[in-house]
């Protein structure tokens, strides 16, 4: 038999990266370039999706070059993506109309203010599992609708179109205002705040209240199944999947069984337990979630501890502090020190998420005196990270009441040893890191070669999940108390600012 390889495209919030795997789910080539990130205003965030897509025509490109393969040797195509962030564009120039609003914008804090009424922040929860936040995507389009002059007339009439990050590539790729689909998957549209979480259809109700056209609307469809064929370079491909990147993480992972969980470490930290296929309300704070739909399947369902900024507020020390020249640097400085000198950095730098949803909180630095050093600040930074996973960790006990054994991470941040040491401490549980640890671009790779026939079934994925490193915990429990302390402090410190 010949070689069959799987192509997945990664679309994530500073970059879009290509991964080559061949059938046992091995990387065979990546490839990987950033896009610009505009902040036109404090708390708003945008990128242009026509970079984004040119920049994920050249790492496809790349990838396939790195490796000789031509395109009809891919079986299938999958996507993966940063959520939320919102595109508008005209159907019929196949152009943005406006930069997408990208998820961490905090743009439409007031308009979902507005929304929650009399009802307040849990209107839709019970529908859609999410409470009304500048996170999700529904009103960011809202936004756009309000805002872009004459753009409401020409959605209405059917010429506009919107999608998470997800729709407008498969739309692209698979030839744009030449008949590109335009479809999005059930765990991208879940992340909208428009679709009911029972029926995988778009809510009337909501739709009406956030006064947006169904026309504009993309069909929503499984995470693996084959939506139409790429066009371009990589003609004849199926594209085969689709899945928020937190989604395809845990599907990489081989968190199929319910109670299994992960944690992803980048732009910001996911960490998703698979609650099987009834969704679980959250009384703690937590949102609940599509994790994947294979096919004709019943749907697999979540409850998610979303944290904004973990590795962003490492990017933030190094590009607008500039005390650290590259990422790797703040293990180095940290390790200088034995502890963060009485130094916490709360990074609310988009609000706080899971489990407050504060759109009043900002970032703050407690407990400075003389005595503290840029080191210890580095420490205080890598100690953001494990608090705020702490504190979703405990959300999701205290919803599922199931103990979280063991933790199985991923993501950029999982190199850091020191920071990946201080969380199996705070969380007091083995903290596990795979063998491969692109889950991200492994559960779309996976999910659209399940679409096409090259991996049978979930037991023969799961079969491929092998564990490299483990963190066991060391930390003295009353030091892990006083800790915690010290933390919820300093996060009660960073509420109640002006909006
Ligand atoms: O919900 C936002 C999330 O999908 C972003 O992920 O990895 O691009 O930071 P990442």
């Amino acid at each position: 038999m010949t070689d069959r390889f799987v192509a997945a495209i990664d679309q994530g919030t500073t970059s879009s990266r290509c991964i080559i795997f061949d059938r046992h789910g091995a990387v065979v080539a990546v490839d990987q370039r950033e896009h610009r990130q505009i902040f036109p205003r404090p708390g708003w965030v945008e990128h242009d999706a026509t970079e984004i897509w040119s920049k994920v025509q050249a790492v496809v490109a790349g990838a396939l070059a790195k490796t000789g393969l031509r395109a009809d040797q891919l079986s299938a195509l999958g996507i993966t993506n940063q959520r939320e962030t919102t595109v508008l564009w005209d159907r019929a120039t196949g152009r943005p109309v406006h930069n997408a609003i990208v998820w961490q914008d905090t743009r439409t804090a007031a308009l979902c203010h507005e929304l929650g009424g009399a009802d307040g922040q849990d209107r839709f929860r019970d529908t859609t599992g999410l409470p009304l936040a500048s996170y999700f995507s529904g009103p960011k389009a809202a936004w756009l609708l309000d805002n872009v002059p004459g753009l409401r007339a020409r959605a209405e009439r059917g010429e506009i179109a919107f999608g998470t990050v997800d729709s407008w590539l498969i739309w692209n790729l698979t030839g744009g205002t030449e008949g590109g689909v335009h479809v999005t998957d059930v765990t991208n549209a879940s992340r909208t705040m428009l679709m009911d979480l029972d029926t995988l259809q778009w809510d009337g109700r909501i739709l009406a209240a956030m006064n947006l056209p169904e026309a504009m609307l993309p069909e929503i469809r499984s995470s693996s199944q084959v939506y139409g064929t790429a066009v371009g370079p990589l003609a004849g491909v199926p594209v085969a999947s689709a899945l928020g990147d937190q989604q395809a993480a845990i599907f990489g992972q081989a968190c199929y069984d319910t109670g299994t969980a992960k944690n992803t470490y980048g732009t910001g930290s996911f960490l998703l337990l698979n609650t099987g296929n009834r969704p679980v309300p959250s009384k703690s704070g937590l949102i609940t979630t599509l994790g994947y739909k294979i096919g004709d399947e019943a749907p697999v369902y979540c409850l998610e501890g979303s944290i904004a900024i973990t590795g962003a507020l490492v990017q933030w020390f190094r590009d607008q502090l500039g005390i650290i020249r590259s990422a790797d640097e703040i293990e180095t400085l940290a390790a200088g020190v034995e502890d963060n000198g009485g130094a916490y950095i709360v990074p609310a730098f988009s609000g706080l998420y899971a489990p407050y949803w504060r759109s009043d909180a900002r970032g703050v630095v407690t407990g400075l005196t003389r005595y503290v050093t840029k080191a210890h600040l580095a420490r205080a930074v890598l100690e953001a990270t494990s608090w705020q996973t702490r504190e979703v960790v405990d959300a999701m006990y205290q919803d599922s009441g199931v103990p979280i054994t063991t933790l199985k991470v991923d993501g950029g941040m999982t190199a850091n040893n020191l920071l990946m040491q201080h969380q199996a401490d705070v969380l007091a549980v083995p903290v596990i890191r795979p063998k491969v640890s692109e889950t991200t671009c492994l559960g779309a790779a996976y999910a659209a070669g399940l679409a096409t026939g090259v991996w049978s079934d979930l037991d023969e994925l799961k079969s491929h999940w092998q564990r490299d490193v483990e963190w066991s915990p060391r930390m003295e429990p009353e030091v892990r108390e006083r800790e915690y302390h010290n933390w919820r402090k300093a996060v009660e410190k960073s509420f109640g600012w002006e909006e």
